[in-house]
């Protein structure tokens, strides 16, 4: 996946095409926009494609809305579940008199029909600058863990440890290797390092080394010139040419072939690549990550890895903790887990049983995260009834309600059952929720966190 598109996102609601055809043509450069026509399709869009810019027609306030989903309704809606939306309202001669309601459900400006295009562009420049400036405030009084950490749920002290790892070595440009067992998330860490480095509006290049023959592997990398090898009927760039500004992900490195570590270690250390067939220097500048389920003590030993290409790589390394040794977290991944599968699946949310949270606790979980995300998936879709048991799990089920659980464990999971439900009363309402529970808004962020609730999924 190339990603290159850091334009911010703008949700256009509307209902009839003339706004989006006015407006699009002028703002596309600037601005990712996305169209929904109803209030339904504006929910499910700001959600998954998390858009935060909404340029709203009071119109679909109008009897020939679809699916009842008024203008007021849908602005009402986006702001409860993403308290930071900032909403632009239009509105023409009739809606007038709902110009004022808008403003008081938290638009954050309205916009008389039709459209100034010059006098739009400044507004939604406005809006992102307030946007940025909230955000910013949010994540200093929400430190480290009140979000998920670069979509990466985890309270343990072994997965705090890799966080903070990656805090202190995003911005630098040292290499890194990764290590973890499969599904351990090596591949979301490489993420957050180049999310959180000062190459972040750069390109993220993952390469599997594994999954590609050796043969195909070296063009793939390097890319090659015309007539290079049979079958080689054009001038190709390789991925390490992509990367250029950003950052390459060399995943599977342990499976890398001795030819092709020469290469990548000249690479390393001239900074310069060339294709295959050709004869020109192509300089780079990336930063390099690496990953591999492997043993690499024991691929050195037994001469499979070139030692001076691993301490190149390895200038810090990150150890991912299988999931079984990450105390409480599974069950935390377990509950986010459902929440979103439910969300992409379009299923009403079920939930895990007392018994399935046992046998999550008391399986090893070889295929680590990947596997959790399987059987979670498997039994929302297969389950009955709302609540998931250890035989939809397909886990072996406990010897009792609670044998296995200490007072704490047990605590715990009342008071998520008890925040969620409230946060659901609430429609995600934080402020309402935080009040109809006792505590102050920074707990309940905090209480969230700990329990891996995203209000916007509730
Ligand atoms: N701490 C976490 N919180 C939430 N999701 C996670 C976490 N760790 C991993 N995942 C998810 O689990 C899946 C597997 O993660 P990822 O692909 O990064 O693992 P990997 O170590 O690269 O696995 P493999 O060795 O199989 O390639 C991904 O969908 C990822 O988003
Ligand atoms: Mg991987």
């Amino acid at each position: 996946m190339v990603t290159d598109d850091h334009r911010p996102k703008v949700l256009i609601i509307d209902n009839k095409e003339e706004i989006l055809a006015k407006v699009q043509p002028g703002l596309s450069e600037d601005y990712a926009i996305f169209q929904a026509h109803n209030g339904t399709a504006a929910i499910d869009i700001s959600l998954k494609e998390d858009i935060s810019i909404v340029l709203l027609d009071l119109e679909l306030d109008s009897p020939s809305a679809n699916n009842g989903n008024t203008g007021l309704c849908t602005l009402e809606q986006i702001i409860q579940r993403n308290p930071l939306a900032k909403v632009i309202a239009t509105y023409g001669i009739s809606e007038r008199q709902n110009v004022i309601r808008a403003l008081e459900k938290g638009a954050f400006d309205v916009f008389a029909l039709p459209i100034n295009l010059d006098e739009l562009k400044i507004v939604l420049h406005r809006a992102c600058h307030r946007l940025e400036i909230e955000q910013e405030a949010l994540q200093v009084h929400c430190p480290e863990n009140r979000l998920p950490f670069q979509r990466m749920i985890g309270s343990s002290a072994v997965m705090k440890a890799v966080f903070s790892t990656i805090d202190k070595i995003a911005e630098t440009d040292v290499p890194v290797f990764i290590l973890g067992e499969s599904g351990t998330g090596k591949e979301l860490v490489a993420n957050a390092i180049h999310s959180k480095s000062t190459r972040r509006n750069g390109p993220f290049v993952p390469i599997n080394c594994r999954a590609i023959p050796e043969a195909l592997l070296a063009s793939e990398l390097f890319g090659n010139e015309k007539g290079a090898f049979t079958g080689a009927v054009a001038h190709r760039r390789g991925k390490i040419d992509y990367a250029q500004g950003g950052t390459l992900f060399l995943d599977e490195i342990g499976d890398l072939a001795p030819t092709l570590q020469v290469k990548i270690l000249r690479f390393l250390q001239e900074k310069i690549i060339e294709r295959v067939g050709g004869r020109e220097a192509i300089p780079v500048d990336c930063r390099v990550i690496a990953a591999t389920h492997r043993n690499m003590a024991e691929a050195i030993e037994e001469t499979r890895f070139r030692p001076d290409l691993y301490f190149r790589l390895a200038v810090v390394k990150i150890v991912l903790p299988p999931l079984r040794q990450r105390e409480d977290d599974v069950v935390q991944i377990a509950h986010h887990l459902l929440q979103s599968f439910s969300m992409e699946l379009k299923k009403p949310i079920k939930k895990l049983s007392i018994d399935a949270i046992e046998a999550i606790r008391r399986h090893s979980w070889p295929g680590n995260v990947r596997e959790l995300q399987n059987r979670i998936k498997c039994a929302l879709v297969l389950a009955d009834g709302s609540f998931i048991g250890p035989a939809d799990l397909e886990l072996e089920p406990s010897s009792g309600p609670f044998s296995g659980w200490t007072l704490r464990q047990a605590t715990e999971e009342l008071q998520r059952e008890i925040v969620t439900k409230k946060l659901h009363d609430s429609n995600g309402n934080i402020s309402r929720a935080a009040r109809a529970l006792g505590i102050s808004r920074p707990t309940l962020y905090d209480l969230m966190s700990r329990h891996g609730l995203d209000y916007r999924t509730i």
